[in-house]
């Protein structure tokens, strides 16, 4: 499968952010990751659908919104509005899960479910038909900069081998501690997303050489 690279902005400079998305787009991303993070779900607050859409209007890319938040069919319609081209949401923060991701899809986006590192991939078998992506979270999610969980590896591996089982192209990301040095490890073990923020949003100036040594990697 053709794999693909989704800068997160977590890592970027806000007071600057317009300027530092299009730093990456310039360099060749096609897909921009934002975390939107409501300090009950995860820890740490960040953004909602306003910093999306002042964003927007002067981005191509693919905007894939990541939902750390409880209970996130509350704002599909607001970041859809927002902007948005695909909602990732958390297996752990739906009590729905089903109706949530036919909300996404009736908003006319792309449908994710994230599972944070405890969670098993059996919890999707089956929804897996239904879906876009599953974004295996690497790290415990809320903060960006945090290390490869290594365990998720074999979640990689596990949801792949499902998928190719059911005979679905599933796109399988990956979210946190994602580097120049691991992603090959990583799509090895079946993924073909991958969010890396601080590996390309840091430092400022790198930006760009950072966005086209991951695509060079991933181009291979
Ligand atoms: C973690 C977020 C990630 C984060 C990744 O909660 O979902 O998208 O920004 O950051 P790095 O690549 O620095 O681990
Ligand atoms: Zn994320």
């Amino acid at each position: 499968m053709k794999s693909y690279l989704s800068p997160s902005i977590l890592s970027a400079d806000f007071g600057n952010l317009t300027n530092s998305i299009k730093a990456a787009e310039e360099a060749g991303a096609k897909y921009i990751h934002f975390d939107m993070m409501d300090g009950t779900f995860v820890p740490n607050i960040s953004f909602g659908a306003p910093i999306i859409k002042a964003v927007r209007k002067d981005i191509k890319s693919f905007f894939d919104v990541h939902m750390m938040v409880e209970e996130p069919g509350r704002y599909i319609t607001d970041v859809a509005k927002a902007g948005a081209d695909g909602i990732t949401v958390h297996q752990e923060a739906c009590l729905h899960l089903d109706r949530t991701i036919n909300q996404i899809k009736e908003a006319g986006l792309k449908a994710g479910v994230a599972l944070n590192p405890a969670t098993p991939v059996n919890t999707l078998d089956y929804l897996l038909p239904m879906l876009d992506l599953v974004l295996i979270m690497t790290v415990n999610p809320g903060f960006g900069g945090q290390k490869f969980i290594p365990y998720t590896l074999d979640k990689i591996r596990d949801l792949r081998q499902k998928a190719q089982e059911m005979d679905l192209q599933l796109n399988i990301g990956v979210d946190g501690g994602v580097t120049l040095d691991n992603i090959s490890t990583i799509r090895d073990a079946g993924a073909n997303f991958f969010i890396a923020g601080s590996a390309v949003f840091k430092p400022e100036d790198r930006i760009g050489e950072n966005v086209q040594a991951f695509n060079k990697i991933l181009a291979d």
